[in-house]
């Protein structure tokens, strides 16, 4: 062979996926480490991927094979979650600590999981303990395969902007603060991809943009706490893309994103070529924190305006807001058919779950729950017990009513919360939240429709006020202060999912839960066998893996 082309042959192997007839593999190897940054002016220490805050970008594409080496450098026990992904049969990958055992410090664990019929904007994070509010995390997203459209024209460019709210304590301090029945108390500030710009002239553009062309930014909150309020100055957003789902496209001013939620928007450089602002902004705050960062025109001459917009005040706004995103039912999304093909408002509902979340001070020590159970992790993961046959030694099924008394605030009882739900039926799930605080809630295995949000309490009327024909399809939910919402789903992901408050300090002390959904076959056509590699612990450390079904 022709010494040149047998070079470009080599070169195309190293950077092209191996392809076996199957869906193409990325490999990616992550050295998680500690390091010292300031991303508010402090010195103090981060969680590192490869050297960097945030950590690497996933690009992938619908049905493509993600291969993903983590050496846990850091001192203490690690898992990654992917925030979103969907896991079809294959909650083995979830990276949560009631799936996995978490990966031992100075050990290596490879992920391994296909990114299977969905689309979209989404982020990874560490899981455990308040490591996602050192760092670590990263964007995730998932490319429409090239055959499938697409109900946009192709940008010049994607570009993923992380904001969240920033802590200067650390993660050990954090969590410290909760281990001893404390609160974490406020955010000092806010980050735009682990910076914050100081505004005076000497920061470095985030982003870059040609004038007259168009960009998608997805915009993930990828903080603890605070729902933010992101706005680029002057550039109205297209919002094209909200979790998966392709909407009917609208443009907004700014834009309500609460922890945990991604958003994929457009945004043309149509305006005077200079700087602007990009903005997150935290809500339903006293004091309000703000982060800051630069977006360019490349023929630009001109400093950035320093004047922001001011975000709205309350959360009436928001909940408007949110109920102008639709699906576009004409979209096709990871599979070459319509959105709006599938009928979810046509399907009967089988079981209804009321979840009302609470918080408890009993003996100065903060607690939350869902129907008066604060989850605990168990040092066998719920998944493991359940598969291993000692599901009995580890915890109890169904410790929770469906219909919680109004009042089940006043006691709350300390116990791993897990639920069975059958294979495929089709669920309705309410959250009602009686307390001043925003929830937001996050479905791992699944997306949902989020029909319905409105103040007061739930009862089976509002069914008729229900959306039941474009509600947009979405893995995250909130829930405002003294208000309700319902979300309806088929349960037909079999493997056992994390429900979680994604407020880091209510999920830490205990509003999450696990849902169980178990194919009656067991059959490795619903899910999949667990993974060779898989670290046991616990009392499933050394036990015999029982022989699968076929
Ligand atoms: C990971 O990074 C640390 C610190 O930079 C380094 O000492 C170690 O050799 C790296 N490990 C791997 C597997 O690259
Ligand atoms: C991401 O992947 C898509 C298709 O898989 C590719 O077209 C695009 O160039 C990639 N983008 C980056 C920034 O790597
Ligand atoms: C640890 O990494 C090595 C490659 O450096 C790999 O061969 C091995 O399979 C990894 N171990 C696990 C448990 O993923
Ligand atoms: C919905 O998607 C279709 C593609 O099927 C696209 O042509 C149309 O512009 C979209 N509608 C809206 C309102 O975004
Ligand atoms: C839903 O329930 C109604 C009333 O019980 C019944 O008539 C209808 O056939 C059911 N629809 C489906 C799709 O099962």
């Amino acid at each position: 062979m022709d010494r040149v082309i047998y070079l470009l042959l080599l070169c195309l192997m190293a950077t092209m996926p191996l392809i076996n007839g199957e869906d193409p593999y990325f490999f990616f190897t992550w050295n998680v480490t500690y390091g010292t940054l300031s991303p508010l002016g402090t010195p103090q220490q981060v969680i590192l991927i490869n050297n960097e805050f945030p950590g690497p970008n996933i690009n992938s594409t619908s049905n493509n094979n993600l291969v993903v080496n983590v050496f846990n450098n850091l001192d203490e026990p690690l898992l990654f979650t992917w925030h979103g992904v969907q896991q079809r049969k294959n909650c083995w990958q979830d990276g949560v600590l009631g799936t996995n055992c978490p990966i031992p410090p100075g050990t290596n664990y490879t992920y391994h999981f296909q990114v299977k019929d969905q689309i979209g904007s989404y982020f990874y994070y560490p899981f455990t303990g308040l490591h996602r509010a050192a760092g670590g995390f990263g964007g995730l997203r998932i490319n429409s395969r090239l055959l499938i459209p697409v109900p946009y024209a192709d940008p010049e460019d994607d570009y993923t902007v992380l904001i969240g709210d920033w802590y200067t304590k650390g993660h050990s301090a954090l969590r410290k603060l909760l281990d001893s029945g404390r609160s974490l108390g406020r955010p000092q500030g806010v980050l735009i991809n682990g910076k914050s710009a100081k505004g005076d002239g000497s920061d470095q553009p985030l982003f870059t943009m040609k004038p007259g062309k168009t960009y998608k930014y997805r915009i993930c909150n990828v903080g603890i706490k605070e729902s933010l309020n992101f706005v680029i100055q002057n550039h109205p957003m297209k919002l094209v893309e909200v979790e998966g789902s392709h909407v009917v496209q609208i443009n907004y001013d700014s834009l309500d994103v609460h922890v945990g939620q991604c958003f994929g928007v457009l945004v043309t450089a149509d305006k005077e070529p200079k700087d602007y602002y990009m903005a997150a902004t935290s809500r339903f705050t006293n004091t309000i924190l703000k982060g800051i960062g630069i977006i360019r025109y490349t023929n630009g001459n001109g400093r950035a305006s320093p004047e922001i917009p001011k975000a709205p005040i309350g959360w009436a706004w928001s909940l408007n807001q949110f109920r102008s995103f639709r699906w576009n039912l004409t979209a096709s999304a990871a599979r070459p058919n319509p959105q709006g093909s599938y009928h979810y408002g046509q399907i009967n509902i089988t079981r209804t779950v009321k979840l009302i979340n609470s918080v408890s001070r009993a003996n100065n020590k903060l607690r939350y729950a869902l129907n008066g159970v604060s989850h605990v992790d168990t040092d066998t993961p719920v998944k493991l017990a359940e598969y291993f046959g000692i599901s009995d030694k580890v915890f109890k099924y169904d410790i929770i009513s469906d219909n919680p008394p109004q009042n089940v605030e006043t006691s709350i009882l300390v116990q791993p919360n897990v639920i069975k739900f059958k294979f495929r039926t089709f669920i309705e799930i309410i959250f009602e939240n009686h307390e001043k605080t925003i929830q937001v809630y996050n479905l791992a295995g699944y997306a949902f429709f989020g029909v319905a949000m409105e103040p007061g309490t739930w009862s089976p009327e509002k069914r008729k006020n229900y959306n039941v024909l474009d509600a947009i399809s979405r893995h995250t939910i909130q829930v405002f202060p003294k208000c309700w919402a319902a979300i309806m789903l088929s349960f037909d992901n079999a493997g056992m999912w994390n429900l979680r408050s994604e407020n880091a300090e209510n999920r830490y002390l205990g509003q999450q839960l696990y849902i169980s959904v178990v194919s009656p076959e067991r059959s490795l056509n619903d899910e999949y066998n667990i993974p060779k590699n898989c670290i046991t612990c616990g009392a499933a450390k050394g036990l015999p893996k029982p022989t699968p079904s076929t």
